[in-house]
């Protein structure tokens, strides 16, 4: 028995046992923990040591626990299995659309409200995950980027068209990639400043945007010898060379004379990445019905090619 034990006395006021410590005639009141606290004290290291036997808890030497660091309880709870798990139940879910779409056209997609929603809601997550950044949120394109919704195609707007484009990409860096070059007339010196201008003039007469008739007269000349290999004599460009129509007034650079002039200068060159490695095919799919679907496609009865 300690000094402090001796001096333990009962408090007369409250009826509790006084731990013996006295300060200036102040009693410390030894008050035992509420049994409710205790209980839920107990109670949470009862749970700790289910705890620990069912679910992962104690971290691991590498080795000693399988595959993972730490211990795997008695339940082989995995949040990371858990995951693949949900996954692999949405791929099932997703597997019945992909496979509907195999070898469809479009009209058949659209004809079907079960396998257009498909398309519409699978192209719509595809296409803000990894198309939006360069063609917009709503497919309307930027300067060099073009608008998806028109029906205005450098490359071709059938279904299969679009899923070429994809897969393989324009001036990508995969081997079949769709490819042309438009020289660089001004920057590589093939024509000069005034040649330049004259070009630009009749470029623009194309689309009804200049009337001036002497230059326009000289652009001529310069266009058929420069130009109308890719653009077409008439200028309505060449799908198979992707060299835009100039003759309508979508401009995919920009249509004011400087713009159209510092195109011709400088070259442009467009590079859209392929797909081919980063989708699979069925995904390719979805996305070129969608792009199609947007509107502007072409040839609705074509089914895709290439599987
Ligand atoms: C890094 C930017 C970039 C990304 C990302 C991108 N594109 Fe493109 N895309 C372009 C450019 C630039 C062109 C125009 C190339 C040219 O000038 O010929 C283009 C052209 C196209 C064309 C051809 C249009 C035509 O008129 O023939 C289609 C279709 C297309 N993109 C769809 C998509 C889809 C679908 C995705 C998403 C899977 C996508 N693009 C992602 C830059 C991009
Ligand atoms: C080798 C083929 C080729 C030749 C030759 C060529 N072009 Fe092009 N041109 C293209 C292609 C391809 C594009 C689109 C490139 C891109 O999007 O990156 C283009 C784009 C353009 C554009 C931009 C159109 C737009 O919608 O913004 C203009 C303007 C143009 N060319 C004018 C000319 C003129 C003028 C000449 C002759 C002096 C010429 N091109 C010669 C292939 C050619």
């Amino acid at each position: 028995m300690s000094e402090h034990d001796s001096k333990r006395e009962t408090d007369a006021h409250s009826g509790t046992e006084t731990t013996g410590h006295e300060w200036d005639g102040i009693k410390e009141l030894d008050t035992p923990l509420p049994r409710w606290w205790l209980y839920i004290f107990y109670g949470c290291i009862v749970w700790a040591v289910i705890y620990w036997v069912f679910m992962p808890a104690w971290p691991a030497l590498p080795g000693l626990a399988g595959e993972t660091d730490h211990t795997r309880g008695l339940r082989n709870h995995s949040e990371r299995a858990n995951v693949a798990a949900a996954l692999d139940a949405l791929d099932a879910e997703r597997a019945g659309g992909f496979a509907a779409l195999e070898g469809a056209s479009i009209a058949e997609i659209e004809n079907d409200p079960q396998l257009l929603g498909f398309v519409l809601a699978a192209g719509d997550a595809v296409f803000g995950d990894n198309c939006a950044t360069c063609h917009g949120v709503g497919a309307q394109g930027f300067v060099g980027y073009p608008n998806l919704n028109d029906d205005v195609w450098l490359w071709g707007g059938s279904y299969e068209d679009i899923r070429t484009t994809l897969t393989v990409g324009i001036r990508s860096e995969h081997p079949d990639t769709r490819f042309s070059q438009m020289p660089a007339f001004g920057r590589d010196e093939l024509l000069s400043r005034s040649q330049i201008g004259d070009v630009t003039d009749y470029v623009l007469s194309l689309s009804g945007t200049s009337a001036d008739v002497g230059a326009i007269q000289r652009g001529e000349a310069i266009f058929e010898a420069q130009c109308a290999s890719c653009h077409m004599a008439d200028g309505r460009g060449d799908r198979l060379q992707g060299a835009p129509n100039l003759t309508d007034q979508d401009w995919l650079y920009g249509g004011t004379r400087e713009q159209v002039m510092a195109i011709i200068h400088r070259g442009p060159y467009g590079v859209m990445p392929a797909w081919e490695d980063r989708l699979d095919e069925a995904t390719i799919d979805a996305l070129a019905a969608y792009v199609f679907l947007l509107g502007g496609g072409e040839d609705a009865t074509a089914r895709p090619t290439g599987r």
